[in-house]
């Protein structure tokens, strides 16, 4: 096998409306004028766009037996992540977000499906020593493996391997998650600054983070055209964005922004340049529609780097 991250988390096709004239309302149908069937979901925009631009990814997932688990699995392929890890699940159906973009925001209604009964004992923790690294993402959105989490990310570091984390969004807004007891196994935690504030509890999150300093390893916190915050137990150092005024759409700039950085950290990078190229990573993601359209071939990429954000190092 021939990759150096193993992701595990959700996998599910995103069906895009934009152009939307109205509000939806309930007894009344209204129009869009575009619409697009594309990979979605965190964990597999993040395994493929760090394929994409260069790291080799092995993906561990479920889908169900249907044409939306075929979509997802086809769109992986296409970008080289290794899917044979995937589990079939003959019982549910692929997870399907429903995507009504209005300009850089948007409402979505996602079905679970495959991905929330998808749980431990599914995954070949023999295989996990084929990477380095693992990424997990989507801790809320998978209750099935959720409360073993602690469990695969100590199997990983037994293993050898570093290991990040981003939770994601909770969309019951409950926030169970004990992050004491997670971060100490956590190389690098990924959240965007709305997601940590809910994690800890507080508005104040520079002072969470300093009261996390002795659980935590690397920090990560994403604030969407602010650019980033990198914590590494001693120190806050914000990293300016590589600022794109026409964004297309913001779907999957935060897994992209994963995808830059843990590209350089599996380099053994130091953390700051990890951030950097995070933020560009970021950034050009927000210059396509969807998740993973921005990284469709390498020289676009290193065109709009270098051709819109004025970036000429190395990738
Ligand atoms: N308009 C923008 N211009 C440049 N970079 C952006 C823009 N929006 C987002 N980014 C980059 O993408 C990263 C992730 O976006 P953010 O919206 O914070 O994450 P998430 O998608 O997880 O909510 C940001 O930290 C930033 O580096
Ligand atoms: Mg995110």
């Amino acid at each position: 096998m021939n990759h150096e991250v193993i992701v595990i988390g959700e996998l599910n096709a995103d069906l895009l409306l934009n152009e939307i004239k109205d509000f939806p309302v309930i007894g009344k149908e209204i129009l869009a004028d575009k619409m697009n069937l594309v990979l979605g979901s965190s964990s597999a925009i993040f395994a493929s766009n760090l394929s994409a631009i260069g790291t080799g990814v092995a993906f561990m997932g479920s889908v169900g037996k249907d044409d939306f688990g075929s979509f997802s699995i086809e769109c992986l392929k296409a970008n080289n992540v290794d899917t044979s890890l995937i589990y079939i699940d003959p019982e549910n159906g692929t997870g399907l977000t429903v995507v009504l973009n209005y300009g850089e925001d948007r409402a979505m209604v996602t079905y679970q499906g495959a991905m929330k009964t998808f749980s431990f004992d599914r995954i070949d923790t023999a295989a996990l020593k084929t990477a380095k690294h693992l990424h997990f993402s989507s801790y809320f959105l998978q209750p099935g493996i959720a409360p073993d989490v602690p469990r695969l990310f100590k199997t990983a570091k037994e293993s050898g391997l570093t290991v990040s984390f981003d939770t994601q969004w909770d969309p019951d807004e409950k926030w169970d998650l004990d992050l004491r007891g997670i971060l100490p196994y956590v190389d690098v935690f990924l959240p965007n600054k709305k997601e940590f504030m809910a994690l800890t509890g507080s508005d104040d999150w520079e002072k969470s983070l300093f009261e996390l300093k002795d659980k935590s390893n690397i920090i990560v916190i994403k604030d969407g055209n602010n650019g980033s915050y990198l914590f590494d137990g001693n120190k806050i150092l914000h990293c300016e964005p590589f600022l794109n005024t026409e964004v297309v759409d913001a779907i999957g700039a935060g897994d992209s922004f994963n995808a830059g950085f843990i590209h350089k950290f599996v380099k053994g990078l130091p953390a700051e340049e990890c951030q950097k190229y995070a933020n560009l990573i970021g950034a050009i993601s927000t210059t396509a529609a969807g998740g993973t359209g921005a990284f469709m071939n390498m020289d676009s990429v290193r065109e709009v780097a270098s051709g819109k954000f004025n970036y000429n190092g190395d990738f």
